[in-house]
């Protein structure tokens, strides 16, 4: 099973605070049956360059690589990427490539919660037209979609991939947005958003047997079907 959506990195973002924490989020995450996961720290250019992202994301990855080595949650698959804060022009940035999932040309963005205006759109059709796949974090709860389902029209016209969060599944408030995607068809990948061991618990294996139960077990394996391909890289050929 694969979680496309983490913090699971010590010391880097509002995610784990320490190595023991990432550690226990790990052992955690392999009790669940995940054996791929996707560090996803966020990144907004307007703070931060990409260069001191990169250097702080290579120290956090390499002092948890070392916390598990020669135990058996070194076997999981740490991909590293990051949860992009979408702003205007970050697509023309230099090294914009840099921010993309660990040997792929996906990008996860984190779109702003309520003003989605043009920009908003352009910006990731640039992204798109510079081939890349953009991903759009958590889709299910941006308030600006609460506020106007119309919102998202033009993200499923563009056939874009949406991560949902496991834990919206167990959230009436997001019935309907996850319900529409799924009879629309729409490509969807599962992440947990993991935080922490105790408010932001990963729950991918509770929601993976959720889906099962609710939409049937071929829906779940579309999810991780999707994912391996983004990471593999044969997705849309
Ligand atoms: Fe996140």
């Amino acid at each position: 099973m694969t979680d496309f959506h983490t913090h699971i990195l010590p010391g880097i973002d509002d995610g784990s605070q320490n190595v023991e924490t990432s550690v226990q989020m790990l052992a955690f995450a392999k009790k669940q049956g995940i054996d791929t996961i996707v560090a996803t720290p966020h990144f907004n250019i307007e703070y931060e360059s990409i260069e001191h992202f990169e250097h702080k994301r290579a120290r956090a990855a390499e002092a948890l690589k070392t916390a598990v080595k020669g135990t058996e949650l070194e076997k999981i698959k740490l991909l590293l990427g990051a949860e992009v804060a979408l702003t205007p022009g970050l697509s023309r940035k230099e090294s914009f490539n840099r921010l993309c999932m660990e040997g792929t040309n996906c990008i996860l963005l984190e779109l702003p919660m309520n003003d989605w205006t043009s920009w908003v759109y352009n910006e990731v059709y640039a992204a798109m037209a510079m081939s890349y796949i953009p991903i759009l974090a958590h889709i299910e709860r941006y308030t600006a979609i609460k506020a106007n389902i119309k919102k998202i029209n033009i993200f499923e016209e563009m056939d874009l991939c949406f991560q949902i969060n496991s834990g919206s599944f167990f959230q009436f408030k997001y019935k309907k947005i996850i319900n529409r995607f799924i009879k629309n068809r729409k490509t969807i990948v599962l992440g947990s958003d993991t935080h922490n061991m105790t408010t932001r618990k990963n729950d991918m294996g509770n929601a993976v047997s959720r889906i099962e139960k609710k939409y049937g077990k071929h829906i779940a394996e579309k999810f991780e079907k999707n994912a391996k391909m983004l990471i593999d890289g044969s997705f849309g050929t």
